[in-house]
């Protein structure tokens, strides 16, 4: 922690453990901080960050919230949930927002969350893996895909939540969801009484981070598999018979989202040539699963 917070205040970028993904942190006041994500990241700068916050009064330090949205801060926060409000002008670096009049904003759980406590201002973190890859759930992942690139990596153990946060918006009472994520939609509705307004499938993408071709294994993907074929191996679910490994064997899938990125990376690094997955169930945390597996498997630019 203390070592932590001496490389935040001297301008550098820190990986960190939260509950969804391990995320690249640094000061989201700093410009020359902020540019240090995007070399290490190799991050394109039109793609806002999320700036963490660990407290409300933070929060409303950066951003504006409605009703609706303070009510979805007090149920989930601390948690996997980002919310995009309208940002107050001059409390961030304008590198944090790209360009945007919004702000994304998350408490996160746990070492996280302290540390932002701890150094007293909002951290800016995407998830602390090159620009395309898999999002890393531990120590190891993050820190082979970022060596010699940052300063610090922090060993908190694997996510508990495994897929990143569920990014929402609220527009005139509406709740729009810009990323499927840790948090469900029947969660949110739940807890609110509205119900979760998702994107046509060929609207604009309005979190500018959720280009097609992302989380990317280097294997080829096939979906919805029900067997493997010759050159694949199979990713099962549910007890799916001849799979190399399964997502949860007792088909629950909060332990499927927990184990989804750490599988793909194993079978990548067994040199799986393809990597065929069987068919994951749509609802609650399955929404975010598949759409991390339909861009893994998109076509790569
Ligand atoms: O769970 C998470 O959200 C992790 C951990 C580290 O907190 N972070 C994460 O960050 O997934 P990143 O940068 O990999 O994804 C953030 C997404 C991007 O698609 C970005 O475009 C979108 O959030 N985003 C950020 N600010 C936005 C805004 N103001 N409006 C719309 N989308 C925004
Ligand atoms: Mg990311």
């Amino acid at each position: 922690m203390d070592e932590a917070v001496r490389v935040l205040a001297g301008g550098e970028p820190v990986a960190v453990p939260t509950e969804t993904v391990y995320g690249l942190a640094a000061d989201a006041t700093n410009g020359d901080a902020l540019a240090r994500i995007f070399e290490a990241k190799n991050r394109p700068r039109f793609n806002p960050l999320i700036a963490h916050i660990s407290s409300m009064a933070m929060a409303e330090n950066v951003g504006v919230f409605d009703l609706l949205s303070r009510q979805l801060a007090e149920k989930f926060w601390p948690g996997p949930l980002t919310l995009v409000v309208p940002v107050r002008e001059n409390n961030l670096h304008p590198l944090c927002l790209a360009g945007l009049s919004t702000v994304g904003l998350r408490m996160p759980q746990g070492f996280a969350r302290e540390l932002i406590e701890r150094f007293g201002r909002p951290l800016a973190a995407p998830s602390a893996n090159p620009s395309g890859a898999l999002s890393p759930t531990t120590a190891k992942v993050a820190y082979d895909g970022l060596r010699g690139r940052i300063p610090l990596v922090v060993d908190g153990g694997p996510g508990t939540v495994g897929v990143e946060s569920t990014i929402l918006k609220v527009e005139e009472g509406a709740i729009r969801l810009l990323r499927p994520g840790g948090l469900s939609v029947e969660e949110i509705e739940a807890a609110t009484g509205v119900s979760v307004q998702r994107a046509a499938p060929n609207a604009a993408i309005e979190a500018p981070g959720m280009m097609l071709s992302h989380y990317a294994p280097n294997a080829a993907m096939r979906l919805d598999a029900t067997e493997a074929r010759a050159n694949e191996t199979l990713l099962g679910f549910a007890g799916t018979p001849g799979a190399a490994l399964d997502l949860s064997p007792g088909g629950n899938l909060r332990e499927a989202a927990r184990n989804l990125f750490s599988f793909l990376k194993r079978l990548d690094e067994e040199g799986a040539s393809t990597i065929a997955v069987a068919p994951i169930p749509m609802a609650g945390l399955g929404e975010a699963i598949n759409d991390r597996l339909a861009r893994a498997a998109a076509p790569r630019s």
